[in-house]
């Protein structure tokens, strides 16, 4: 995917790429190196070099990202004496070692501007100020020792430490945040060092039992734009492509998808008006060059209470100014060298000639796309795949269920309860904890319906209780609270009871202090109601498993699923607790995006080929309420002001990178832990659904604009008459105006309603000039569309279109 998510990138108006480097990705075993496939480093860079664009490297290699265990391969943990991300010695060896190792392979393939390539920028940890009060004076000599690490490493471009007041001078503190324009205490560590924004959060990450994070264009355009107009030099938008955690890659309770509401979506598809609108604002800004690269004075203006302008000027007479308006509720005009200018609320107005607007922060003029899984996948009779090569579907599901409990051969033995992450080493999700208990057959609760009561404390993540092969009870904590307690009735019989408990973690640890040394698993185990008081079994022997059977002969694979008997069956079972479900899946054809839509499962683990694309967890649902359908850009924003899916599974589409999947005979394998339908399965096509825009007539300020001016304004397609502008992706044509309206219509993209005003040559004007098109303008004015509708009203032109 890479070339043409970079394209898009490009196209939005980038010119540079950040990425983390990914440790433990690149060395799962210490000294064994992977640097192949989707892990080759050297060629995305190279990749983004062929574009034209620039590359900061951010090796970390600490990264935090949500990742697993922040970045930092496992068995880093196992080193005696280790402690991570201080003044450790173990732990600085094995740093600089993966550190120098990454130096070296771009030098060696000149990736280093220095030597004519794209990285003009590195990055050594990440926010290291988060925790370094924690480790004292070992903290601060830490970032010392980390900055003369990377500087001796010579590699002719700046290193930055982000979130790092106090970075030695020979490395540049970078911000990250939300507005970073704004951040008061925000100068950088010396006056000579550029300000640079490493993460402007574009939306946020999701977590199971999380609603959809959202930040609106308007308020991402407006911290970009104060940060600019204030000196900023590079913003990153973090992410501006996020795509998908495949695999066990994701951090505590972090979903496979990564979409973070990024300007490109986490199937590498625009996401309209974030990707167009953040365009028309890099031209902007891009128009204002030479006053902002060659200034010779910059000047802050009060403009009103809340208002103000920074002022540009070069040496050769260039003047570029940023008009900003932070009052959160009130529009206002105000005068800017004896012209008015209107100003939205909470939005800053660009004007690379200090006279004319070209772009307000807060008027998109960039379409929406509404997009749309469409599931046409159907499961189908293995005669009809044989008759018809050329269809798409799901041939029957085979089964095979996994062994409750520890099987002999791959089990161990040891008193008392083991922490769960020192035992698994990453090397899976699940630890087996087994025991068996007699029950006298005089026990009271045999013959009375009071039940014993299980209890189990755990440090985390989730657990299974299985008594005698049977599913008896199941527990989790959240992403803020791992730990978590059960208490459970459970039937016990006269004689021997099996007691098995699958513990499992989701993404390890990644963040704050010592968080290496962050605990998961069962630490208690308890039954009340015996005759004689309560059974402690937390020090008894326990029996031990790593891993499902089924993990350990690899049926997600080709060759693996061979070693067992799968059962086929036209009706898998549903509501079936620890089973492998297998299928072929034929197509699907085309090239939109696809992915797997899980909704009718419950939590468990899915493979594609042999590739794992994720753990899924349908039946942890969203807290309900306060998703509201309006989202108010203005004011400042949290990660909470405009969510969505509110009391809904967190993800139910699992993203099937297209280059997985073959033509045919695709083997995908599920893992459930606790139950689902899979004859409900289906593979989705990410497809455009609609395209829609809405724009309205605007104040603009009366000048007589210069050549070169209206030039500039068509570059950007705002012309001083507001003009609306659709557009299909390649390969597509508007086939069909759903809605048109000049007046004042209602709504938004997918709703809109007419109001009390519209103009009835609407749809013929919009059908003359769209249809058939790729691509269409039409100016938001009376006279565009004959006549006033209704002297007097401000008007808007809203259109919903197909593209096909
Ligand atoms: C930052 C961190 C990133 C990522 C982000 C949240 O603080 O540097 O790696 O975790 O938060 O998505």
């Amino acid at each position: 995917m890479w070339p043409g998510l970079i394209d898009k990138a490009k196209e939005g108006g980038l010119d540079c790429i950040q990425t983390y480097v990914f440790w433990n990705m690149h060395e799962p075993k210490q000294g064994q190196y992977n640097f192949e496939g989707r892990f080759d480093l050297v060629k995305f860079v190279k990749i983004v070099q062929s574009k034209g664009l620039y590359v900061n490297l951010r090796i970390g290699p600490y990264i935090n990202a949500e990742w697993n265990y922040g970045g930092i391969p496992y068995w880093v943990h196992d080193i005696p004496g280790i402690t991570f991300r201080t003044d450790n010695e173990p732990f600085k060896k094995e740093m600089q070692r993966f550190t120098e190792k990454i130096v070296s392979m771009m030098k060696g393939e000149n990736m280093y501007a220095s030597q004519g390539g794209p990285i003009i920028l590195q990055q050594i940890e990440n926010e290291y100020q988060n925790v370094e009060a924690h480790f004292g004076e070992s903290g601060h000599s830490y970032v010392e020792w980390a900055a003369s690490m990377v500087v001796a490493l010579q590699t002719g471009v700046p290193w930055t430490m982000c979130k790092q007041d106090d970075a030695p001078d020979n490395v540049i503190d970078t911000c990250n945040g939300m507005y970073c324009g704004d951040r008061e205490t925000f100068t950088s560590n010396s006056t000579k060092e550029p300000k640079i924004w490493t993460e402007n959060w574009t939306g946020w990450f999701q977590v199971f039992g999380g609603r959809r994070p959202q930040r609106p264009v308007e308020d991402i355009a407006y911290a970009v734009a104060r940060f600019v107009a204030k000196k900023g030099t590079f913003v990153n938008y973090y992410m501006y492509h996020g795509g998908t955690n495949l695999g066990r890659s994701g951090g505590p309770f972090v979903t496979p998808s990564y979409d973070y509401d990024a300007p490109i979506d986490e199937y590498g598809i625009i996401r309209q008006p974030k990707w167009g609108h953040l365009r028309d604002l890099h031209k902007a800004v891009k128009l204002c060059s030479i006053a902002i690269l060659f200034w010779k004075s910059h000047d802050k203006i009060t403009l009103g209470p809340s208002q103000e302008a920074h002022v540009f000027r070069s040496r050769g007479g260039e003047c570029a100014a940023f008009l900003s308006n932070m009052d959160p509720k009130s529009d206002v005009t105000i005068s800017f060298f004896n012209l008015r200018y209107y100003l939205p609320a909470w939005s800053v107005s660009i004007l690379p000639d200090c006279r004319t607007v070209i772009f307000n922060t807060a008027m998109v003029n960039s379409q929406t796309n509404l997009m749309k899984s469409i599931t046409p996948y159907k499961k189908m009779s293995p005669s009809k795949i044989l008759q018809n090569e050329n269809v798409d579907g799901f041939e029957k599901w085979q089964i095979f269920e996994e062994h409750i409990g520890v099987l002999q051969e791959n089990s161990f033995k040891a008193s008392g309860l083991l922490e769960h992450i020192s035992t698994t080493k990453d090397m899976t999700d699940y630890l087996w904890y087994t025991i068996s208990i007699n029950v006298d057959k005089d026990e009271p609760f045999l013959k009375s319906d009071k039940l014993p009561i299980l209890g189990i404390v755990s440090q985390g993540y989730c657990v299974l209780v299985f008594i005698n092969n049977i599913l008896a009870g199941r527990a989790h904590g959240n992403v803020t609270t791992p730990r978590f307690k059960l208490e459970q009735p459970v039937y016990l019989h006269p004689g021997k009871n099996d007691i098995a408990l699958l513990s499992m973690t989701v993404g390890l640890p990644n963040s704050g202090p010592l968080y290496e040394r962050k605990v998961a698993g069962i630490t208690e185990v308890t039954i009340q109601g015996f005759r004689d008081g309560a059974r402690d079994l937390s020090k008894e022997l326990w029996t031990y498993q790593v891993g499902l059977g089924g993990e350990k002969l690899e049926l997600y694979t080709e060759s693996g699923s061979k070693n067992v008997n799968w059962s086929f069956t036209s009706q898998p079972p549903s509501n079936q607790p620890m089973t492998w479900y297998k299928t072929r899946i034929h197509g699907p054809r085309g090239n939109e995006p696809v992915a797997l839509d899980l909704s009718s499962m419950g939590k468990g683990q899915a493979w594609v080929n042999g590739e794992h694309i994720g753990r899924y967890w349908i039946s942890y649902h969203s807290l309900r309420g306060n998703c509201s359908r309006k989202c108010d850009y203005r004011g400042r924003y949290n990660r909470h002001k405009c969510e969505s899916n509110c009391g809904q599974p967190s993800q139910r589409l699992y993203h099937i990178p297209r280059s997985l999947l073959h033509p045919m005979g695709n083997v995908l394998v599920l893992f459930e832990e606790t139950g689902g339908n899979p004859s409900k399965v289906a593979l989705s096509r990410w497809s455009l659904r609609r395209i829609c825009a809405h724009i309205s007539e605007r104040h603009h300020s009366s000048v007589n604009l210069s050549q070169k001016m209206e030039t500039d304004l068509k570059i950007l397609h705002t012309h001083t008459i507001p003009t609306l502008r659709l557009e299909c992706p390649v390969g597509k044509m508007i086939s069909f105006i759903m809605f048109v309206s000049f007046g004042n219509p209602q709504g938004e993209c997918g709703h809109f309603i007419e109001g009390t005003c519209h103009s009835i040559e609407s749809r013929v004007i919009a059908e003359k000039a769209c249809l058939g098109q790729r691509e269409c303008f039409l100016e938001v004015s009376s006279e565009a569309f004959g006549a006033d509708p209704c002297v007097g009203t401000m008007k808007s032109l809203a259109i919903e279109a197909i593209c096909s």
